[in-house]
């Protein structure tokens, strides 16, 4: 499974690790379930939907130690059954990860008598657990995982011992000492409002979590010290304050992630001149959204410091044979940083030479570890699933990049956030949000940076709303989309390029004529002129090269009107979670 674990030993801890999964619930939320341990035994809830379901039962229940689950499918469909903890004997367990060779450890572990009562990957750990325990829990683990193939954050109990064992490889896990006891976790906002300090575990790790303390130890089980770190995420970041969705809070969260990222990035200037001038080739590498980022930064890269850039969908950068080597530079663009294939990516990228530069607003991910230089975003945590204030973030990283290997100063950046501000608070996208809610299809176009920003238009609507639809090169519309196009339709056109709006509206008007909605948003006053039957949004003015923040942060407003419109809920959209840490 992909998903969000927790466990605590302290004063309360069911009620904790409630709190800890609700905080989760951004990576998975089609099952949760807890452990705890009360009046000697071990009880396990569980059930499919959302955490808020186990409240009731929780509540109830005092106990000093517990570890919970809070799941997106990875084996086996969101169940009873398949939720987490999964138990074999006195053992008891709850993963985050994928076990690869699962077929042939279940194939062995069924000859062997163990029984597995649901259809997860996960349960073959238990088993393997049960298996290696001889009365020491933590050995029994340390044994047990290297059997493992894949990867994995566990935390494992046996009855009788309060101790709550904890191994990683691969996924995150942090523990920390906190407010109320003990804890470790998937990530750091789970642990938001417990611990203001936390240990990142490296791979291999395995930790003790006990009454007296958190003790971590290497595969070996020789004691190890991790260094501690400020916990990114605090209790009032995860708050909603007044707004009825992260969603919403976080597209307003766009003008302060621009602006500190700029900040952030001048205080780094010089180091990032001495690692990417001369450097051979540049790569970016990202999935989805910051994949989308990084198709704006090819176009900043190339058109202010005029190096060539590639750019590449993570996924299939390992198997497209990548010529890079030694000299070269990739760009791992992630929001998460534990995104699978984009670690993947930047690690061959690594292991063949090139240079790794990370741009993520998280610092401890594995992404910032494994590379050689984090670029900062300053987004904060980002809980909606859908990335908004997170690639508004790494548009400016981009636009900073390329300002600094052009030799340009970052004057005049701080007009992009005021300009985003002013949008959000003004732009009136109600006939955008309608025309999108009836559509069968809505189809993003524009040229350049409209075209990248098209791309990622696209995907927020269709992940918030289920509206169906595609992003791409207003040029292409002829080449076969168009027949598409019918009264049923909306193409929204980005026309933000002087030297391109002209053609751009030959495209609208192709489509109207055809009798498809189009909608077209500008900054460009007259852009109405020789436009016929389509609707236009003006914005302010602003330089093209700001245009994809304005264009962008629209974008969002739109499709989160849409979801609000067609009674879906923008911050879980279905099959979705927030990081996709299998490949
Ligand atoms: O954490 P990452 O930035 O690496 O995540 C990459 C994608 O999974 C992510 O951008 C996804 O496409 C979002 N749900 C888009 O809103």
């Amino acid at each position: 499974t992909m998903c969000g674990i927790i466990g605590c030993i302290g004063e309360n801890a069911a009620h904790a690790v409630f709190q800890g999964l609700k905080n989760l619930e951004y990576r998975g939320y089609d099952s949760a379930g807890i452990a705890v341990r009360y009046g000697g035994e071990d009880i396990i809830i569980k059930r499919r939907g959302r955490v808020e379901e186990l409240e009731n039962e929780i509540k109830k229940i005092s106990t000093k130690m517990a570890i919970g689950h809070t799941r997106w499918a990875t084996h086996g469909k969101p169940s009873d059954e398949n939720a987490h903890p999964h138990a074999s004997g006195d053992i008891t367990i709850v993963h985050n990860g994928i076990v690869e060779n699962f077929a042939a450890l279940k194939k062995e572990l069924v000859a062997e008598g163990y029984e597995f009562l649901s259809e997860t990957d996960s349960e073959a750990i238990a088993h393997l657990i049960r298996r290696a325990y001889r009365g020491d829990l933590i050995k029994a683990v340390a044994e047990a995982v290297k059997l493992i193939e894949g990867s994995y954050a566990l935390l494992v109990t046996a009855r009788g011992r309060d101790e709550i064992i904890a191994a990683k490889r691969g996924s995150s896990c942090v523990s920390g000492a906190g407010k109320g006891g003990y804890f470790v976790a998937s990530d750091e906002p789970a642990l938001a409002g417990f611990c203001s300090e936390i240990c990142v575990l490296d791979d291999g790790d395995i930790a003790r979590i006990s009454e007296r303390g958190i003790e971590i130890f290497d595969a070996r089980l020789c004691p190890v010290s991790r260094p501690r770190v400020k916990n990114a995420a605090s209790a009032a970041e995860l708050s909603l304050g007044e707004f009825p969705h992260y969603m919403l809070k976080e597209i307003y969260e766009a003008p302060a992630t621009i602006k500190n990222t700029f900040r952030a990035i001048a205080e780094k200037r010089e180091k990032i001149e001495s690692i990417v001038k001369g450097v051979n080739g540049i790569f970016i590498v990202g999935c989805g959204t910051a994949y989308h980022a990084g198709l704006v930064g090819k176009k900043y890269i190339e058109e202010l410091a005029k190096i060539p850039v590639s750019v590449e969908n993570a996924g299939e950068f390992a198997y497209s044979n990548p010529i890079i080597g030694r000299g070269d530079l990739i760009f791992a663009v992630s929001q998460s940083g534990e995104t699978a294939d984009t670690l993947e990516a930047a690690s061959l990228a690594k292991s063949l030479g090139a240079r790794v530069v990370a741009v993520t607003n998280s610092p401890h991910s594995a992404l910032s570890r494994l590379a050689d230089f984090v670029v900062p975003v300053e987004a904060g945590v980002e809980i909606g699933v859908a990335a908004t204030k997170s690639y508004m973030g790494q548009i400016a990283a981009f636009l900073a990049i390329a300002k600094i290997l052009s030799g340009e100063s970052g004057e005049g950046d701080e007009k992009i956030a005021e300009i985003c501000k002013l949008i959000i608070e003004s732009v009136n996208i109600d006939a955008i949000v309608d025309a999108c809610a009836k559509s069968r299809g809505v189809y993003f176009i524009g040229r350049g940076l409209d075209y990248a920003v098209a791309r990622e238009g696209s995907l927020k609507l269709k992940e918030v709303s289920y509206v169906t639809g595609e992003g791409f090169a207003a040029g292409e519309l002829k080449h076969g989309t168009l027949a598409l196009i019918d009264g049923e339709t909306t193409t929204i056109a980005l026309a933000f390029d002087n030297r391109t709006n002209g053609k751009c509206k030959n495209a609208v008007n192709e489509v109207t004529a055809r009798g498809g909605r189009a909608i077209v948003i500008s900054n460009d006053k007259e852009i109405s002129e020789g436009l016929e039957g389509a609707t236009t949004v003006i914005l302010p003015e602003c330089d093209r090269l700001c245009s994809p923040f304005a264009s962008a942060v629209v974008l969002q407003l739109v499709a989160y009107g849409t979801a609000i419109k067609l009674g879906r809920n923008p911050d879980k959209p279905r099959n979705l979670a927030k990081s996709v840490t299998v490949g």
